[in-house]
């Protein structure tokens, strides 16, 4: 999973004199978990404040995917910590990959925090704080084989109102060497796809336009319902194409997004899948790791070059205007200079629309740290990060260059973030559009009554871009101005 962005997440709960302050790091599985956390703890009576200093329980959803992410997590809680000096009463929890991997580490030898919870164990918490109100600290980070927060309704946190994130799976099974989350989030397991369908129609009968099914590895999504729901008879297997075709026909209007496919597991159906459903939003996230065979064999990444770019032909040749955007590790243990040369090879054959790039970190206890050395020098690893993200801002730019000129079809999120003139969006692709928002009021009067507020669509000309946003204008306005 990809997407590293950390922040402070806001909530609109029913008033209350108690308060839960929560921040979340990682992947987008985390803040998804975290508006989990934040529905467990409204039950209990807690509102979601963005004051620290009003918070009487402090929580921070962690992520161990890079060395790098820990850090940070420690630096704030070491603040946390300053700050209870001052308000003893005040808890404060970890939760995410970071509770798992470090467990009562945490807790005992760095007396850190009060309250240590793993990624299947939220429904745990109201015994959990419990606990500590009792004076004692508290840890649960058992791993499920079953759990899946099915009959959670999320609070949405930080919402725009237009965009929500939808879990439909957790846990992987994959083991990628380099990789610490089967460790953190423990097996594999789907959701009742009935569940998912529900909780995406609510969305929607709530004014919302856009979800995003989030799992590790979407395209290995399976169910089937338990023997004693289908009376004895064996019942269908329902895959990702299946799912995908059910929540988009909630409403031709509600956008379907997802994150993270793998290069192994997906098939030529999920691409008809798409192609046959026009909300089934253009862009696959597909990350190559790599792009020469013999490091993505030591990644036991289980496909090999050859196989990834058949993939990516397939992606062209039955989704023609698809973006794919991907994720890049450079450094890994034995990565030689030819092996770096056959990445950036690879990516001037598919030319990704975007990428997450990084430099191999080092996870304790994954199966790369106990096989491999971690034997590139780190100048090294900065020298090939900088050329795959200096490849990769050309590619970007390229990319861009493409959508103008056309028309996009903009789901409208909000006002821009650089200026309240503007508005943006995404366009099917998961681009960025923004156009000033002037002519959404001129446009009003020529198109006569249509809403262009957020959570309308509208029919933008991009005529400039730069690597990471396109820019354009409403075409009723650009055509009263021709
Ligand atoms: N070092 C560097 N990058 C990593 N990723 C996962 N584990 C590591 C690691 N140990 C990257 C992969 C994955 C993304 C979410 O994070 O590219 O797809
Ligand atoms: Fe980690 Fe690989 Fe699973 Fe992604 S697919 S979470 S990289 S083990």
């Amino acid at each position: 999973m990809s997407g590293q962005f950390s922040g402070i997440l806001k909530g609109n709960l029913p008033p209350t004199d108690k308060f839960l302050y929560m921040e979340s790091y990682g992947c987008q599985m985390n803040f998804s978990d975290s508006e989990i956390v934040a529905s467990v703890m409204a039950d209990l009576g807690y509102g979601v404040t963005e004051e620290l200093e009003q918070a009487d329980v402090v929580m921070i959803n962690t992520c161990s995917i890079r060395e790098n992410a820990e850090q940070k997590v420690r630096a704030r809680l070491q603040h946390f910590r300053a700050m209870k000096r001052h308000k003893p009463t005040m808890i404060i929890g970890v939760l995410g990959c970071m509770a798992e991997r470090l467990k009562n580490k945490l807790l005992e030898q760095e007396q850190l925090v009060d309250l240590v919870v793993g990624p299947d164990a939220y429904k745990d918490l109201p015994g959990l704080l419990e606990q500590v109100q009792g004076g004692q600290q508290a840890v649960n980070v058992l791993l499920s084989r079953e759990e899946t927060y099915a009959e959670i309704a999320p609070v949405r946190l930080g919402s725009n109102g237009v965009t929500a994130f939808v879990t439909i799976m957790r846990g992987c099974d994959n083991m990628c060497s380099f990789c610490v989350v089967p460790f953190t989030r423990g097996r594999e397991r789907s959701r009742d796809p009935h569940s998912i369908y529900q909780e995406c129609r609510e969305l929607w009968a709530q004014g919302y336009k856009e979800v995003t099914l989030l799992g590790q590895n979407v395209d290995s999504y399976r169910w089937q319902a338990p023997a004693g729901e289908t009376k004895g008879e064996e019942s269908p297997t329902f895959l990702f194409a299946d799912l995908l075709a059910y929540i988009a026909s909630i409403s031709p209007d509600l956008r379907v997004r997802f994150s993270t496919s793998h290069p192994k597991d997906i098939t030529d159906e999920v691409l008809h899948t798409m192609a046959r459903h026009d909300n089934l939003c253009k862009n696959i996230h597909l990350p190559v790791q790599s792009g020469s065979s013999k490091v993505l064999t030591r990644m036991n990444r289980t496909y090999d070059r050859p196989w990834y770019l058949e993939r990516v032909e397939a992606i062209r040749r039955i989704l023609p205007d698809c973006a794919i955007t991907t994720d890049i590790i450079v450094g890994f243990c034995g990565e030689t200079e030819e092996d770096h040369r056959e990445t950036l090879s690879l990516m001037k054959l598919v030319r990704f629309d975007s990428a997450y790039m990084f430099a191999y970190s080092e996870r304790p206890g994954t199966l790369a740290a106990r096989k491999y050395p971690d034997d590139v020098p780190e100048e090294i690893k900065k020298r090939r990060l900088a050329e795959v993200m200096a490849l990769q801002d050309q590619h970007s730019v390229e990319r861009n260059q493409e959508e103008e000129c056309k028309v996009h079809s903009v789901l409208i999120e909000g006002k821009s973030k650089r200026s309240d003139q503007d508005w943006c969006g995404r366009n099917s692709r998961n681009k960025m559009v923004v156009f000033p928002g002037k002519d959404v009021e001129l446009a009003r009067d020529f198109i006569g009554a249509k809403d262009l507020s957020p959570g309308s669509y509208v029919d933008v000309t991009v005529h400039r871009s730069t690597k990471a946003t396109l820019m354009g204008q409403v075409v009723e306005f650009d055509a009263v101005q021709a």
